[in-house]
């Protein structure tokens, strides 16, 4: 059994598992003392998506930098545990991120704890003021997950459903990349349908006629392509066309999102929505989906607009839990690019 730790700490919470280096500082008692992320965006957008090898190598170059600098802005402190993203994620970026994190905590002779990604965004709502408590169901859309989870507590996870295709965001990353939108296709798209005109096409609901709680997204992104090459053969090749396209798509992620949101809670007796991830800063999404609560009773709870997307601060959160509960992990737990929400221990 590990042994709690009974006195404050301070942590330093390191994420790259994609295209994001992050780093924060969260004090078990004070909260989050500050965080600081580069983007590598512009880096892959040349690409249309993330280039493997360029994020690891942007990665090594970037993450020594942050950390000295957050570590000089905060006064230079004395860090108690090092909190690094273990998985899942790149292979190569997440060793870029543990190989900093394991070098830190070797050097400084302090304990060090591998994350994992998804337990950072379920948990990311926890930076705020108004924390959700156990139990509640978290709806987990990233560009790499979409998840339905249940959550009794830390580590306490029983996964409800799953995209048995494309995860939300990777779902409009391509959509976007079909229009010629550029990518990161979520931000953009999201934009582009706020001007767009609601009815002009109408995009089914994937798996609402389904029993069960998965989730389908490929089928949307097909109905975009065929929509958008009827226009062009009909001459209606123009951004009009485009934004009123994003407009029918977000409108029918969010629909089918709000509706599993709601079988989920209504088949565990919850009433508390968590909802994070990437996908979740997307306004159309939250608007249902608290609409969809209002009517039933329930309430949800997202992370600030800057935790929804990849950061430190959940991955520092998340950690800084783990520590305090006595957990740490030996030097040879680096990286897993596959890791199970469910294989998490209760803490
Ligand atoms: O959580 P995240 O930063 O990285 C992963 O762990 O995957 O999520 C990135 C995903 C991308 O697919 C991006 O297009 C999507 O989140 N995203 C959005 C919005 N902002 C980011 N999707 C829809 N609407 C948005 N506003
Ligand atoms: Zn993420």
């Amino acid at each position: 059994m590990p042994t709690k730790v009974d006195k404050p700490i301070l942590v330093l919470g390191i994420e790259s598992s994609c295209d994001e280096s992050a780093v924060a500082i969260y004090h078990s008692e004070q909260g989050l003392l500050a965080h600081n992320l580069y983007s590598q965006v512009e880096l892959h957008a040349k690409y249309g998506g993330v280039v493997p090898e360029v994020a690891s190598r942007d990665h090594i170059r970037k993450l020594a930098p942050l950390i000295e600098q957050i570590l000089a802005e905060t006064g230079n402190p004395k860090i108690d545990a090092v909190a690094y993203t273990a998985g899942p994620g790149l292979v190569g970026a997440l060793l870029a991120g543990s190989a900093v994190a394991r070098s830190l905590a070797f050097a400084w002779g302090v304990p060090a704890v591998g994350v994992h990604h998804m337990e950072g965004h379920l948990l990311a709502p926890m930076l705020e003021e108004n924390a959700p408590k156990f139990p509640f169901i978290a709806l987990l859309v990233s560009g790499g997950h979409s998840m339905l989870v249940r959550v009794d507590g830390i580590g306490k996870y029983r996964l409800l459903g799953d995209t048995l295709d494309d995860a939300a965001g990777e779902a409009f990353d391509k959509t976007a990349k079909m229009l010629g939108l550029g990518y990161p296709g979520g931000p953009i798209v999201s934009k582009l349908a706020l001007q767009g005109e609601t009815g002009r096409f109408v995009f089914p609901r994937p798996m609402i006629d389904r029993p069960g709680l998965d989730l389908s997204f490929s089928g949307l992104k097909t109905f975009a392509l065929n929509t958008w090459q009827k226009a062009v053969q009909n001459g209606d090749e123009n951004d009009q066309t485009r934004t009123d396209i994003c407009r029918a798509f977000e409108l029918a992620v969010a629909g089918t999102l709000a509706i599993k949101c709601r079988r989920a809670l209504q088949q565990e007796g919850l009433s508390r929505l968590v909802v994070s991830g990437g996908v979740s800063a997307n306004r159309e999404i939250r608007a249902q989906l608290d609409e969809m609560a209002a009517k039933n009773g329930f309430a949800t709870f997202y992370p600030r607009l800057e935790f929804c997307t990849d950061n430190a601060a959940m991955i520092a959160y998340a950690g800084t839990q783990r520590l305090l509960a006595g957990e740490q992990n030996d030097l040879d737990f680096a990286a897993k690019p596959r890791w199970s929400l469910e294989e998490l221990s209760a803490i």
